[in-house]
């Protein structure tokens, strides 16, 4: 499979488990990748370490993150809801008119003193609106990737997991669709508007409690549909 439209793709916050488990998957299918970390030597380490997994001729750089805003204009957000907002304005200027932005932030209530297997509410709806709020005008913002499970991503196996995609935007949805079928297992699907991510965010806590409760590494499947509903 092709790159997506040969584009690099810049995960923001990416040291962490669930933007380096999607790095080191967009790395083995040939994407070119850019960790971005509010720590340039940071970034870089995460960068070396998913290249020693996927191999040397795996595309991974680390860089700040503005520079990484400056370097791509396809960015998956993966920080936590805390930090989400200021990040956001600390990166505004350094987003390129006409980035795709995907958010996987989930507002879980353990990033306030809570329990892991419960959401905030937060004012616009969803973590991804609050992001569409923040984001620069002509960014188109996708909400994805919140029910895989990032232990699951930095693995080798197939992942059994649907990824529901929202976007007010049909050619960023796709966009983030393609990205989405590239991690293997997965299998993409349209989720409609972005207000629907608010959904996807409480499955996420869903999926956290069910992970408590039986030990496991739960992902969700959406039964039913058409094929054509799968990509
Ligand atoms: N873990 C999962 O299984 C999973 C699955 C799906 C979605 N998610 C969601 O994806 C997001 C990231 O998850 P994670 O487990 O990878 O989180 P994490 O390890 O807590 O944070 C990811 C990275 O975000 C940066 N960061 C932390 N606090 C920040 C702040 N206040 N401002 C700016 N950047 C900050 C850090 O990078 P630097 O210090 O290098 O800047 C950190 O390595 C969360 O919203 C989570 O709910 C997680």
């Amino acid at each position: 499979m092709s790159n997506v439209d040969s584009r690099p793709i810049a995960i923001l916050g990416g040291t962490g488990p669930a933007g380096m488990g999607l790095a080191l998957r967009w790395a083995r299918a040939g994407e070119t990748v850019i960790i971005g970390s509010r720590d340039a030597t940071r970034a870089q380490k995460a960068a070396e370490e998913i290249k020693e997994k996927a191999g040397d001729r795996a595309a991974v750089t680390g860089v700040e993150n503005s520079a990484a805003c400056a370097a791509a204009n396809l960015l998956v957000l993966t920080v936590p809801f805390e930090g989400q907002a200021t990040l956001l304005k600390q990166l505004k200027p350094a987003i390129r008119p006409g980035s795709i932005l995907i958010d996987a932030t989930v507002a879980l209530a353990a990033g306030v003193g809570g329990r892991a297997s419960r959401t905030i509410g937060v004012w616009q709806g969803s973590a991804a609106q609050q992001a569409a709020e923040l984001a620069p005008k002509g960014v188109s913002v996708a909400a994805a990737f919140h029910n895989l499970s990032a232990e699951l991503l930095n693995g080798d196996a197939d992942i059994d997991c649907d990824v529901i995609v929202c976007s007010d935007d049909p050619s960023a949805s796709q966009i983030t669709r393609t990205l989405a079928a590239k991690i293997p297992g997965v299998r993409p699907i349209d989720g409609g508007k972005l207000e629907n991510a608010r959904i996807l965010e409480q499955i996420t806590a869903l999926l956290i409690g069910l992970n408590i409760r039986h030990k496991g590494h739960g992902g969700i499947r959406i039964t039913g549909l058409p094929p054509e509903a799968y990509r």
